[in-house]
């Protein structure tokens, strides 16, 4: 049977490892891909640093080849645009659909409330008044709508009291909410998954094993002084490939239940320091590193990692280590971004954000 899926925020970091992923485990699968930007072939929507420039973060090779075939499409449509959304789907009556676009923590409170409250309402109307039929639309929520409450502490079961603790994280419970009305009130299939941490190749720096992983690399490379910039690394989280995002996605889509919100997660609890011990051992450094002290974030949830028992009963497993994710980070900057640096064009300056 040859599936049709719509992803939107398809040009992201999880959108394209998703899109790769099923081209690759589906081969009658065809895809379109939904977001703001012009399609481009070989590079991320958000931008990486190397020794002091800045560059678009290329796409690795390997989702290159896989996203080049005539079964992958990709249309700029704003995801807010309701009509365009409807003719979208009128077109390419999609069975399952996978909204991965989103505004990320750190944008203002107008953009992420217009993108990810309005985002979901904009789809859910599309796909009800556009008439759609799809079998599973999954929403890509986040694991921060569980914020901290007083004396609780992890794993979070999707039944935990949600608590988010800053306005991203508002935003994706209230999308959760909102969403949820809908799709009673319309009789749509609607999944969500709350996704945790993912780590792997491109990811934003604005993400602390990017910011980490690229200060690691560079070091390496004689591109910046033996010390990196970090704030206070002793909150927790619960970290997992990208790759298995991309898996739980799919599972999420073909056995997730109508009405329930999954955990993608690999129920493990690390640390922000044993990352960076894990970064500075992989990329062959002397330990522990020097560091310089940055200001740490307001609203931080100190704990954070997830009971993934839901997810797991659907059959899933993650299948790479953290180290495996990491070492995946540290590959990318010294063969892909180092390549590209050379030759893309690059502005010069700080980077995207000294924040960790
Ligand atoms: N990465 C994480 O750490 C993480 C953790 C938990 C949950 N999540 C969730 O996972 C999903 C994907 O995250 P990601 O890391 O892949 O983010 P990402 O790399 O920023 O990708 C999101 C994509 O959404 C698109 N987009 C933004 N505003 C849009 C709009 N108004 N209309 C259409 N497209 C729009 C952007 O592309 P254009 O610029 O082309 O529009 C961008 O490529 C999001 O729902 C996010 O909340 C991510």
């Amino acid at each position: 049977m040859t599936d049709r899926i719509l992803i939107t925020g398809a040009q992201g970091f999880l959108g394209r490892y998703l899109a790769a992923h099923w081209l690759a485990s589906e081969p009658d699968a065809v895809i379109l891909g939904l977001g703001r930007s012009p399609a481009r072939p070989d590079t991320f929507t958000h931008a990486v640093g190397w020794g002091g420039a800045t560059l678009p973060a290329p796409l690795p090779p390997a989702l290159v080849r896989t996203l080049a075939t005539p079964r992958y499409g990709y249309r700029p449509v704003d995801i807010a645009d309701g009509p365009a959304l409807a003719r979208t789907v009128r077109e390419f009556r999609p069975d399952i659909v996978v909204h991965l676009a989103a505004a990320l923590r750190d944008d203002p409170p107008g953009r992420l409330v217009r993108t990810n409250v309005g985002g979901v309402v904009a789809l859910l109307e599309a796909l009800r008044t556009s008439g759609a039929t799809p079998r599973t639309i999954v929403l890509g929520s986040s694991g921060s709508v569980y914020g901290a409450l007083p004396g609780r502490e992890p794993p979070f079961g999707e039944a935990a009291a949600c608590a988010p603790a800053d306005p991203y994280a508002a935003t994706k419970r209230a999308a959760e909410e909102l969403g949820r009305i809908l799709a009673e009130a319309g009789a749509l299939p609607v999944v969500w998954g709350r996704i945790f941490n993912p780590v792997g190749a491109g990811q934003d720096e604005r993400h602390l094993c990017g910011w980490l992983g690229r200060q690691v690399a560079e070091i390496g490379a004689g591109l910046r002084p033996p010390a990196v910039v970090a704030g206070p690394l002793d909150t927790t989280r619960d970290y997992i490939d990208a790759r298995d995002v991309a898996e739980a996605l799919r599972v999420l889509s073909a056995r997730g239940a109508p009405g329930c919100a999954y955990n993608v997660a690999s129920g493990r609890e690390t640390g922000g320091e044993e990352i960076l011990a894990m970064l500075v051992a992989l990329g062959g450094l002397p330990s522990p590193v020097e560091r310089v002290r940055r200001p740490d974030r307001s609203g931080d949830v100190a704990r954070s990692f997830a009971d993934v028992s839901r997810l797991a009963a659907l059959g899933f497993r993650p299948r790479h280590t953290l180290r495996d994710s990491l070492a995946a980070v540290l590959d990318y900057y010294c063969e892909c971004v180092a390549d590209c640096s050379s030759s893309a064009p690059t502005r010069s300056g700080p980077g995207t954000g000294e924040r960790f």
